[in-house]
């Protein structure tokens, strides 16, 4: 099958592209390997992606104006569209406010407008977030819960995402699937996440910041069960009512951020030295996704718990740095 992949250099795309790669499809990858965070690891990714001849890429901003007119010649025969493209973190989203309605608003509508004018579009994926729940008291958190109580913008940008998708939905018939993703970790991870920041700084024998004084708990997910949770979509059927579906892929067994430290310590052969914070602005203190749907729809059954995933990034994190 021909799938069009958004955020391709990213972190769980070029996962996913090595999947769909493994699994022969044939994948246009697009990007505009933005310096969020270090665009050498996003290259190294892309070049790994671009050994495999079913793969192509295309570096473009889907924010930029003329997107569709661009795109649209080359992706006319692409029925289905993965959209992983984003930008990501809550911290940033304090400081650089009008970069989450480019790349996560305005980002949302250019796709959707791209979906819209292929002939026969069967299907758009694309990537939410846990962080939609915002301060909801409610768990696990359910994609029936009102959702309507951000407390970020970047929570507040993938909600609206959701919402724009669904009025496509509804206007122009078009199958949406919004899969909200619970803080995924793997090798090949973010630099701007947890696992790899705690990571560097154990390696480095630098002191980290630990917020709300290490009371926090998150539903870490090993970025291969995420990719397993996509894969099903792949081959779906077109849905004849409710276009627009919203599934949970969390690991369903959320863990304190302390263990997280402990684990981390344990593959690295370190001691972390900590320095404990109040809590940050517009981080939650606990996620916990509930599965039942991501299940029965998808198949969905998270495979690796902490420990394992946590292994297998610090063993990846030591081959790609040159640690012994
Ligand atoms: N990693 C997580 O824990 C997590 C959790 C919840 C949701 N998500 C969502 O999953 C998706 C993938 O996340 P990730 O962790 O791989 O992040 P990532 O930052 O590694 O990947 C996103 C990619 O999108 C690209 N991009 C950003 N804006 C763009 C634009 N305007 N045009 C073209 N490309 C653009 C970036 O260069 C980057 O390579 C995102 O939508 C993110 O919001 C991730």
């Amino acid at each position: 099958m021909k799938i069009l992949v958004t955020g391709a250099a990213g972190f769980i795309g070029f996962h996913l592209c090595e999947r769909l790669l493994k699994d022969n499809h044939q994948i246009f990858g697009i990007d505009n390997i933005n310096n969020y965070y270090d665009v050498k690891l996003k290259k190294d990714r892309l070049n790994i992606l671009l050994k495999n001849k079913k793969f192509k890429f295309k570096k473009i901003d889907i924010s930029s104006e003329n997107f569709v007119k661009k795109i649209y010649p080359l992706t006319k025969n692409f029925k289905i569209i993965i959209h992983l493209a984003a930008q990501a973190g809550v911290r940033y989203s304090i400081t650089h406010p009008y970069k989450y309605i480019e790349s996560n608003v305005k980002s949302q509508v250019s796709i959707l407008e791209l979906a819209k004018k292929i002939k026969n579009f069967e299907h758009l994926i694309y990537a939410s977030s846990s962080s939609v729940y915002g301060s909801n008291k409610k768990t696990p958190f359910s994609t029936n819960d009102r959702v309507d109580d951000p407390i970020s913008l970047y929570g507040a940008s993938k909600r609206s995402g959701e919402l724009i998708a669904k009025s496509y939905s509804k206007m122009f018939k078009i199958n949406c699937t919004a899969l909200r993703f619970f803080s995924v970790y793997g090798p090949w991870g973010r630099p701007d996440m947890a696992a790899y920041i705690f990571t560097k700084n154990l390696f480095e024998k630098k002191t980290f910041d630990l917020f709300n004084f290490g009371r926090m708990e998150r539903d870490f997910t090993f970025v291969e069960d995420i990719v397993n949770g996509i894969i099903p979509l792949v081959k779906f059927k077109k849905r004849k009512k409710d276009l627009h579906k919203i599934y949970n892929l969390g690991n369903n067994k959320p863990e304190p951020l302390m263990k997280l430290v402990n684990l981390l310590e344990k593959f690295s052969g370190k001691k972390a030295k900590i320095k404990k914070k109040g809590m940050q602005l517009g981080d939650v203190r606990h996620t916990y996704a509930n599965i039942k749907d991501s299940k029965k729809d998808l198949k969905f059954k998270p495979q690796t718990n902490l420990e394992e995933g946590l292994e297998k990034f610090v063993n990846w994190y030591k081959e790609y740095h040159k640690i012994n």
